[in-house]
């Protein structure tokens, strides 16, 4: 007998798109040619692209549908109208500036509410988050809980903010040089982990008595809620909807990725409850992203993204797409592999210094098994370890973040249980040859976000 029902998709394909399959021989031509970086791969010479959720998710056919319904007018689009109402109503924020994806909307923000020599707390850094405080004069501080940096800690809320870091920091730095804290649902570089909203709750009283307002980078809150409705007392007969509600309603301002949760391949918006905030923002946007009623995006972008948040908050989705990951996440440990428990929502994160603990972080463990993983089988993960990180400001040395990871990200809607079965059984094969891999060096390092376009060469010539 059997006892349980799987659990499938709400959706069935209607369209698909060929993919390219490549010999060993074509993939080292490949990865050597993208300085061994898979950022500079050449995406025909992938076969499974699992490099991010970001941008790589599949409409649905209301979300096509949608684009046909686009008005192209420069001022005032009816689609510009249908995502203010959609935010409003989804994401209970009052006002919303639409931008061309994420980091345009942190930008505008930072430059808004930072002043020169400020500090911004945050559940952990996100590159484009930081950088963006960072051009605007502030200084980022972590104050994640510890059991974010611990790749073996099963804590079901590692995107908690650790409230006495917290109050350390107002203590200290003073609460006048702290215009904001920043939340981030799910918490990315921690490997897709959860705030819970006891948390936030309890982050809001802080923030309340000093005087400082929260933003919140929420583009992936949908996951994010999920978890809470699995894990956290007193959700779980909540809708990922209601509890969506709940977190921005926790919140003053927000920022957003539209090209994770809500389902399209571009945009993103700015959002506030606040008026001054948002004549600000208006003001901004003009400046750097395109007109107040558009921000970057065309009228039928605007049209896709309306729908696609509220597609994104249905439980069924959530519960699939969570479901993908915790599917491969569970195969990895199946077959030994170290990876981030508990297993996050986007991707499954591998623990690089315990894969290849032979290779010090000097010779980028994480960047060299992405490399690896790629020329096994086509596969394209992405680097999230000492690379990532950059450098210090102050000092010119690398940051080197305790964490050392490979991610491997799960585009929304897109791949089988079968892309996800081969992306296990190929990992598995690199595990079982991981002692002969030597690491990596730099022959070409950029100034910002060198993660991106950085090149390097393999230690012994002819291998990773
Ligand atoms: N915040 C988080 C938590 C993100 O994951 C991202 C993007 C951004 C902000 C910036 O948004 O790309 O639209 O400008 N993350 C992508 C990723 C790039 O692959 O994780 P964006």
């Amino acid at each position: 007998m059997i006892k349980r029902r799987s659990w499938a998709e709400p959706w069935k394909i209607k369209m698909v798109e060929h993919l390219r399959m490549t010999t060993r021989e074509e993939r080292l031509k490949a990865i050597e040619a993208a300085g061994y970086n898979t950022f500079l791969l050449k995406s025909e010479d992938v076969y499974i692209d699992l490099l991010t959720d970001s941008g790589t998710n599949a409409m649905s056919d209301r979300q096509w549908a949608g684009l046909m319904i686009g008005d192209e007018a420069y001022a005032g689009s009816r689609n510009f109208f249908h995502l203010d109402d959609t935010v409003r109503e989804y994401y209970a924020y009052k006002h919303m500036v639409p931008t061309h994806q994420g980091r345009g909307a942190e930008h505008i923000l930072s430059q808004i509410l930072i002043k020169k020599g400020d500090f911004i707390p945050g559940n952990m850094y996100f590159t484009t988050t930081r950088l963006h405080q960072e051009l605007a004069g502030g200084t980022f501080v972590d104050v994640i809980v510890d059991e974010a940096h611990d790749t073996e800690s099963e804590f079901p809320f590692k995107g908690n903010v650790d409230l006495k870091k917290l109050e350390n920091l107002i203590h200290k730095v003073g609460a006048e040089n702290i215009p904001y804290i920043c939340i981030a649902t799910t918490v990315n570089m921690a490997g897709g982990q959860p705030i819970s909203l006891e948390n936030i709750k309890a982050l809001r009283k802080i923030a309340d008595q000093h005087g400082i307002s929260v933003v919140h980078d929420m583009t992936r809150v949908a996951e994010n809620a999920w978890f809470i409705k699995e894990r956290e007392a007193g959700y779980a007969d909540k809708s990922v909807r209601e509890i969506v509600h709940e977190i921005c309603s926790l919140t003053d301002h927000a920022t957003m990725s539209a090209k994770k949760d809500p389902l399209v391949n571009i945009g993103g918006f700015l959002a506030t409850n606040d008026e001054d905030v948002f004549r600000k923002a208006q003001n901004l946007v003009v400046i750097y992203e395109g007109l107040h009623t558009y921000g970057g995006m065309a009228g039928r972008d605007m049209e896709a993204l309306a729908i696609g948040i509220k597609e994104s908050l249905h439980d069924d989705h959530i519960q699939a797409r969570v479901g993908q990951t915790q599917y491969l996440g569970n195969k990895l440990l199946e077959y030994g592999i170290p990876i981030v428990k508990p297993i996050g929502s986007h991707g499954v994160f591998i623990d690089a210094k315990k894969f290849l603990p032979h290779l010090s972080q000097d010779v980028f463990p994480a960047q060299t098994l992405a490399a690896e993983i790629y020329i096994e089988a086509g596969v394209r993960t992405m680097e999230r370890g000492i690379i990532s990180a950059g450098r210090n400001k102050a000092t010119g040395d690398h940051n080197r973040p305790k964490l050392e990871l490979v991610r491997i990200t799960l585009p929304r809607r897109v791949y089988t249980q079968a892309h996800i079965d081969v992306t296990a059984e190929s990992i598995a094969d690199v595990y079982a040859r991981r002692e002969s891999i030597k690491g990596l060096r730099f022959t070409y390092e950029p100034e910002y976000l060198r993660f991106f376009q950085a090149r390097f060469e393999p230690l012994e010539p002819g291998k990773a």
